[in-house]
């Protein structure tokens, strides 16, 4: 912080969907901390674009990570990306106006993240973007788009990781607003990890698998409790009935022979499922047990029983790696290259082509459970950040 500065720095944040909750968790908490030592110092706005909404998608995460209320609530819901993206920037430019903040943090690569930096960007509000400077390098996915748009218009590019960096300056962007923090998701899984540790993964389980299951759930206990661990939610793997069955067939053939598998169905996943008249099957399969979302710390409490993930969510990568989870993951390229284990990880890129996921599952199968953590990883990335906006401020 600048030596003397009495001002109150007003910081408005924004979340919108999932994945967006337990990155502002911290940085709640790490602003109300600083304000606790140094009273007035920064003043803290919470809008929700409402882009997820489900009490299963949304509200669980804000009770579970003391997330505080929003203070502002958009309502934007679900819609194709114009939509969304042109309701959230509709919605949330007069918010802006009547609040006027020194700065809008921004985090991830969601709808949200890009719609709102870009109404603040064009009101003259500074932007600040946690998770700044992954990239793909694949823009078939609209999170690579959000996260161009975002970086290019951010002030402050707050980075989890040396690569995220080296990004950035390929890009041109200024030394001077490249701050790398860490990575602010593993805050909050340092931070709820006893709480998950606690949980039974046979009795969450038990609670989230679809009814009419309970003799999988019983050979399951039986057989001593391993299984592998299933989400998939990208649009490249779940929008097209023939490379949905063509996961799907593998999951319920060649992993499933080896290893019972959890599959946490997104609920985009269980309406394609559907669609493409899948789920009968699955449900039908003695392997495969299908469950509904998880809340946060059953969801950690799985990824730290199982065996193997198979995922294309990239936070599941990250935190796979902080607890040493051998982890599959189902996409061409990762913008966590980080993760990967030629980078000290424990993700294997696998695709989603049954014969490489496949291969690559049983490559999976073969690995120790090998926690690790990039530098900074260390549960303080909230207050680094917060840390750079002040000083910046
Ligand atoms: C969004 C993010 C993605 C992130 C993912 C985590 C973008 C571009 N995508 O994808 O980066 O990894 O969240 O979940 O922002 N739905 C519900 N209830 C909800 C929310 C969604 O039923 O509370 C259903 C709706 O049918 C909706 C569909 O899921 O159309 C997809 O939701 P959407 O927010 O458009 O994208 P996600 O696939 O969740």
């Amino acid at each position: 912080m600048v030596a003397g500065r009495s001002r109150t720095v007003r910081v408005l944040s924004v979340v919108g969907a999932r994945p967006n909750f337990m990155k502002i968790a911290p940085f709640a908490r790490a602003i109300a901390a600083r304000n606790d030592a140094a009273p007035g110092s920064a003043e803290h706005i919470l809008v929700h674009t409402g882009q997820h909404y489900d009490a299963s998608m949304s509200d669980a995460f804000f009770r579970t990570l003391s997330i505080p209320e929003p203070d502002i609530h958009l309502a934007v819901g679900s819609g194709t990306h114009a939509e969304q993206v042109g309701r959230t920037m509709m919605a949330f430019e007069p918010e802006l106006r009547r609040v006027r903040p020194d700065w809008v943090v921004v985090v991830g690569d969601v709808n949200a993240t890009c719609a709102c930096s870009i109404t603040a960007k064009k009101e003259g509000v500074r932007v600040a973007h946690i998770e700044a400077g992954l990239r793909s390098f694949d823009m078939d996915m609209p999170e690579e788009i959000n996260r161009m748009v975002t970086d290019r218009l951010s002030d402050l590019l707050l980075t989890p990781d040396a690569i995220s960096d080296a990004n950035l300056r390929r890009e041109g962007v200024p030394e001077e607003r490249i701050v790398q923090v860490g990575n602010i998701m593993i805050d909050t899984l340092d931070r709820q990890r006893a709480a998950a540790a606690a949980l039974d993964p046979l009795a969450i389980l038990g609670a989230q698998a679809r009814p009419g299951q309970a003799a999988k759930l019983e050979s399951l206990s039986r057989t001593g409790g391993a299984f592998a661990l299933l989400t998939l939610h990208r649009p490249s793997n779940v929008d097209s009935p023939e490379v949905l069955a063509a996961l799907a067939n593998v999951v319920s053939g060649r992993v499933a022979a080896a290893l019972p598998v959890v599959w946490i169905l997104h609920p985009r996943t269980q309406h394609r499922l559907e669609r493409a008249e899948l789920m009968a099957g699955l449900l039908a399969n003695g392997r495969v047990i299908v469950c509904g979302p998880a809340g946060y710390l059953e969801m950690l409490r799985l990824n730290m029983a199982a065996r193997v993930m198979l995922t294309d969510s990239g936070g599941l990568q990250e935190e796979c790696c902080v607890l040493g989870t051998p982890c599959l993951t189902l996409r061409d390229n990762t913008e966590r290259p980080v993760t990967l284990t030629e980078h000290g990880g424990v993700c294997l890129l696998a695709g989603n082509g049954p014969a490489r996921v496949g291969e690559r599952f049983e490559a999976a199968l073969r690995m120790p459970r090998k926690p690790t953590r990039p530098p900074l990883w260390d549960g303080h990335a909230a207050e680094r950040a917060v840390d750079a906006i002040l000083r910046a401020s």
